[in-house]
């Protein structure tokens, strides 16, 4: 679809929990071993927040990184969408939060929930909102603690997440400027939604001032082999479909920023869609999952540490619980305006 105005990514930023666990850590919780996670997963650590951290204080740091990072006014931005499973609370909305914090005095608010393919949906509002010339800056941010849901006693799904937060900033193209943001597709099957859940958290749940039974406590619940399946197709499937949509081929691809859930799913559908690895970004070793902040954390990583150096095509995709998937292609141009 061609949209009035062109869209540019001019920022990224992440942050993370000071405190690592290792695979070692969780050997003393549960009968796993560091052998099992590493070659199951390709996960050595990943970050857990304090009592007293939060998603939005999480969000809020990644925030400034990426504003930092594209060199902008925080009173220039027009609108904040945090991507987010884990809210602080159901109101205020985290980015009313993220708004207040980083002074953002101009810009509307609200969050969206789309699991780990949060920041897919949220890139692809923001496109919306440039494209139709109604904002000019746009803030999208993705984060989540799903340490806070997590059953410290089931070895399926402890040894899995972590805690994080990624953002990215999307600008109106000015005259002279190329579209950068290519092509967004977007997929939900509410069908497998029981896949992987966290229930017992919203209204569904009446009691909500009773202490439910164990098996029903408020813990992610995930059936990992059907949905290491599902992720198997999904991405291709998604990659191919944007490329598609872009007018390119998969081989134009520079690099694929996938959702770092399992390294063996990154491995696998890079080798169905032909990417060989040196195009492909994760930092799924140090974090584990990090939901709606992974495809941004591992952007920016990648730019840190020069292995995405501008201009480079990218393919971001995402997959999780809905279940939901997608991806966008990128180009991305931007200089880190700290030097
Ligand atoms: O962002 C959301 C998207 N989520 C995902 O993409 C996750 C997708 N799924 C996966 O990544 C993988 O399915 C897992 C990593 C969750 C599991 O790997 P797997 O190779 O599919 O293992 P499995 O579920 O088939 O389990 C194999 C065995 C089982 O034992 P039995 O039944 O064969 O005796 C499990 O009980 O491994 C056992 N197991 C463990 N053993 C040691 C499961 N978790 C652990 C563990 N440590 N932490």
């Amino acid at each position: 679809m061609n949209l009035p105005v062109g869209a540019r990514l001019v920022g990224v930023g992440a942050a993370v929990p000071s405190a690592v666990v290792t695979n070692a850590d969780l050997e003393k919780l549960v009968d796993t071993s560091d052998e099992w996670i590493k070659t199951r997963t390709g996960i050595r650590e990943r970050r857990v927040v304090s009592e007293d951290e939060s998603a939005s204080g999480l969000a809020i740091e990644a925030a400034k990184d990426a504003i930092g990072f594209a060199g902008i006014d925080p009173a220039s931005i027009d609108l904040i969408i945090v991507a987010t499973s884990t809210p602080d609370n159901l109101y205020p909305s985290t980015a009313c939060m993220v708004q207040a914090a980083i002074g953002a005095t101009r810009a509307s608010a609200f969050d969206l929930e789309a699991a780990c393919t949060g920041v897919i949906y949220a890139l692809s509002i923001a496109q919306q909102f440039i494209g139709s010339d109604t904002y000019k800056t746009v803030l999208v941010i993705g984060v989540d603690i799903h340490s806070r849901f997590l059953n410290w006693e089931d070895r399926n799904t402890c040894v899995l997440f972590g805690d994080g937060a990624g953002a990215l900033i999307m600008k109106a193209a000015e005259k002279g400027e190329e579209n950068e943001v290519l092509s967004i597709y977007l997929r939900a099957d509410g069908t497998g939604g029981h896949l992987l859940c966290i229930p017992n958290y919203g209204t569904a749940y009446p009691h909500a001032d009773s202490t439910p039974p164990k098996a029903m406590h408020r813990f992610l619940h995930m059936n990992g082999r059907v949905v290491y399946e599902f992720a198997l197709n999904a991405v291709p499937e998604a990659v191919r479909t944007v490329c598609a949509k872009a007018n390119m081929k998969v081989e134009d691809i520079d690099f694929l920023v996938p959702h770092q859930a399992n390294k063996r799913i990154i491995l696998a559908a890079s080798e169905r869609l032909g990417i060989p690895m040196s195009k492909v970004v994760s930092n799924v070793d140090e974090y584990g999952n990090t939901s709606a902040a992974s495809i941004p954390l591992a952007l920016s990583d990648a730019i840190r540490r020069k292995q995405v150096i501008p201009p480079a095509t990218c393919a971001l995709v995402g997959f999780g619980g809905g279940l939901t998937w997608g991806a966008a292609i990128v180009r991305w141009t931007a200089k880190d305006k700290r030097g």
